[in-house]
């Protein structure tokens, strides 16, 4: 039988998970801060509690999707929250960190329910489809037995491992490359704009670009976790061409008068992995100089 679930939490993501959760076919309890926002759900077929208790008592699994671990926190803990989650399971699809994730399961778990973490690596449109990602980490027979629950959430629900700050590290790590494009995209416009070139042109060559890019960061990590960052038979550039044509980037930059923030990081590791006589080895040699 389907267990019940509830989701405390039914901003733009709670709501998209409770409207997946409801066209799955599992009865479905909501319970939102501001109770007009989860009141839509009552038409699709959700129950709308009056408090937090009420909704955990109304379900097997609780599933938490509120702004941060702060505003969790101020939730569940309370000691009539605490002795209603007994034999429950919690999922927390809050964004944190690792280090809250893992305070979040000590506390928890002490309090005798089963705790997952999560990260959405989607926006509320690829929710319930098989795009959507959601990474989860924690014991992993508590995943395998609720997968159909994940599943109807993201065709795409991976478990990452038992310890339960995986899920939120790897979200961060995502973020990161997916920010260097982003923050890269900015760049790019602002070179584009001061030369006048046709962002629809910059469109249509970042298309055809892009899947040399991709394999740029296959390989990066590639070698980077084989450490191998002497040049070699089958490096694809070394430091040195990449700072040459940094250069002629910053060169255009100064002269039209582009903001650096974005390239003086950059800037930075290239100086330092230089400096370190790294001049002639693999790209992949950079990731050395990342600590401060
Ligand atoms: N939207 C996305 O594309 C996306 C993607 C991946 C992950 N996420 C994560 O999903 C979570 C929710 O994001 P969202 O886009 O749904 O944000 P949102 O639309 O701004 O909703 C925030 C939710 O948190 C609740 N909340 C905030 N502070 C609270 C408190 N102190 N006590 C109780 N409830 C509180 C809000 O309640 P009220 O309605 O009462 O304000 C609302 O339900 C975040 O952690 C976000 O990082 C979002």
């Amino acid at each position: 039988m389907k267990p019940a679930i509830s989701i405390l939490g039914t901003g733009r993501m709670g709501s998209a998970l409770a409207r997946a959760l409801v066209q799955a076919g599992y009865r479905t309890t909501v319970w939102n801060r501001t109770k007009q926002k989860a009141e839509p759900l009552a038409a699709i077929g959700a129950t709308v509690a009056a408090s937090v208790l009420e909704a955990i008592e109304a379900a097997q699994i609780i599933i938490v999707n509120v702004s941060d671990y702060t505003a969790t926190a101020a939730l569940l803990r309370n000691e009539t929250v605490a002795s209603a989650i007994r034999d429950k399971l919690v999922v927390e699809l809050t964004s944190g960190t690792p280090h809250g994730a893992r305070e979040a399961s000590h506390w928890i778990v002490e309090r005798g329910a089963r705790y997952l973490d999560g990260a959405i690596m989607a926006t509320p449109d690829f929710i319930g489809t098989d795009g959507g990602t959601i990474l989860l980490s924690g014991p992993r027979e508590v995943f395998d037995s609720n997968r159909d629950v994940f599943q109807a959430l993201s065709g795409n629900a991976q478990h990452v491992g038992e310890e339960p700050g995986l899920a939120n590290a790897l979200d961060s790590a995502l973020l990161a490359l997916m920010w260097g494009a982003l923050f890269g995209t900015l760049n790019a416009i602002a070179v584009s704009q001061a030369e006048r070139i046709d962002l629809g042109e910059l469109a249509r060559q970042w298309t055809a670009t892009a899947p040399v890019v991709e394999g740029l960061v296959a390989d990066l990590i590639k070698r980077t976790s084989a450490g191998r960052f002497a040049s070699d038979d089958e490096t694809l550039s070394s430091i040195s061409p990449h700072y040459g044509a940094f250069q002629h980037l910053l060169e255009l930059m100064e002269a039209r008068k582009i903001d650096r923030s974005v390239v003086d990081g950059y800037d930075k590791i290239f100086r330092r992995a230089i400096a370190s006589g790294h001049l002639h080895d693999d790209f992949a040699a950079l990731s050395q100089f990342m600590k401060e």
